[in-house]
């Protein structure tokens, strides 16, 4: 009985284990798959240890069923009963607690009395005075580790330490950013660069293209003419340079190459939103590609 209960538990911990040991056996399988596959498989990695934490919880429980429903009783050769041995986590638990049973309570009985409540003179549980010895070894590795052999860094060189990562960071960011210009500069569609641009457009490009980019002063950029083409390329070019004899300001010492590209794309996401009042075309109609063209 005993061995074919161990043997059914293990047989059942090595099926439901075999898929992770294949999975982690795989260098790097993420890089191979799409995100959708990845959410796959961590989905069914999860219900994998779900269903192996629910069959330990069930087997524990059959055990203990079981114990109590039908207590071993040892029978001597000689006939008489012997007290039946326990089970292993009872021992353990009896250990680990070091607890008076309740039919012996009296023996630790004090005479501190509350109410006709009794307190009881229990020794300290033996796993709560592992955890606080745990705690004082700790305390000590830590206060070497840190005071005296000042081997690792505080929270605040920490954080001055991945300030400066970060300013490295940011330092190699801008150098290619700064190296955007009329021949290379490609449509961005992140949103947050999109709604930044809305908002530095409305400050410096409204008064003379209107709110909405219907025109005014200058020319309406919601049609798909455009006087000087409509290629981002071109676009970035006429905000970068200008066209000061027509009225149409320079921009390329008061915005940086990054805020260009994303007024530039932001330019391009007006197109076709047909707004109140737009300007009549002026220039060449322009096709834009697929991916740029969003509407
Ligand atoms: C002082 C008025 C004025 C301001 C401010 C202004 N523009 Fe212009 N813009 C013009 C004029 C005028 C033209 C037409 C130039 C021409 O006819 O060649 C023009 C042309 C353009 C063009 C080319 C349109 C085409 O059909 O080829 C783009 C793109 C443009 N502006 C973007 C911007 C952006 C972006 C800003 C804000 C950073 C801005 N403009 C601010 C007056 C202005």
């Amino acid at each position: 009985m005993k061995r074919s209960y161990k043997l059914s538990i293990s047989i059942i911990g090595l099926v439901l284990l075999t898929p992770l040991a294949v999975f982690a056996q795989e260098a790097a399988p993420e890089a191979r798959m799409n995100a959708a596959e990845q959410y796959l498989v961590w989905g069914l990695m999860g219900l994998e240890v779900l269903l192996l934490l629910v069959t330990v919880i069930l087997l524990i429980v059959v055990k203990v069923l079981g114990n109590t429903l039908f207590p071993r009783t040892n029978v001597s050769v000689a006939g008489e009963l012997v007290e039946p041995e326990k089970p292993w986590y009872q021992k353990f638990l009896t250990k680990v607690n070091d607890a008076v049973p309740v039919e012996r309570e009296a023996e630790v009985l004090t005479t501190h009395e509350y109410d006709g409540i009794y307190e009881l003179d229990n020794n300290l549980p033996p796993w709560w005075k592992a955890m606080f010895y745990v705690t004082i070894a700790f305390a000590v590795v830590y206060l070497l580790y840190f005071h005296v052999l000042q081997l690792g860094s505080f929270q605040e060189e920490e954080y001055e330490q991945e300030m400066a990562q970060a300013k490295i960071e940011i330092e190699a960011y801008l150098a290619t950013a700064n190296t955007i210009d009329e021949t290379n500069v490609t449509f961005i569609s992140d949103e947050a660069r999109i709604s930044a641009a809305q908002t530095a457009y409305v400050q410096k490009c409204s008064p003379c293209h209107g709110a909405a980019g219907e025109g005014g002063v200058g020319p309406n950029l919601t049609d798909d003419y455009w006087i000087h083409g409509g290629d981002v390329k071109d676009i970035f070019r006429i905000i970068k340079n200008g066209v000061p004899e027509k009225g149409m300001i320079p921009w390329k010492s008061q915005l940086t190459p990054v805020e260009m590209q994303d007024l530039a794309s932001f330019i391009i996401t007006l197109e076709g939103t047909n707004p109140p009042n737009g300007k009549e075309p002026q220039g060449e109609p322009y096709e834009r590609s697929e991916e740029m063209a969003l509407k």
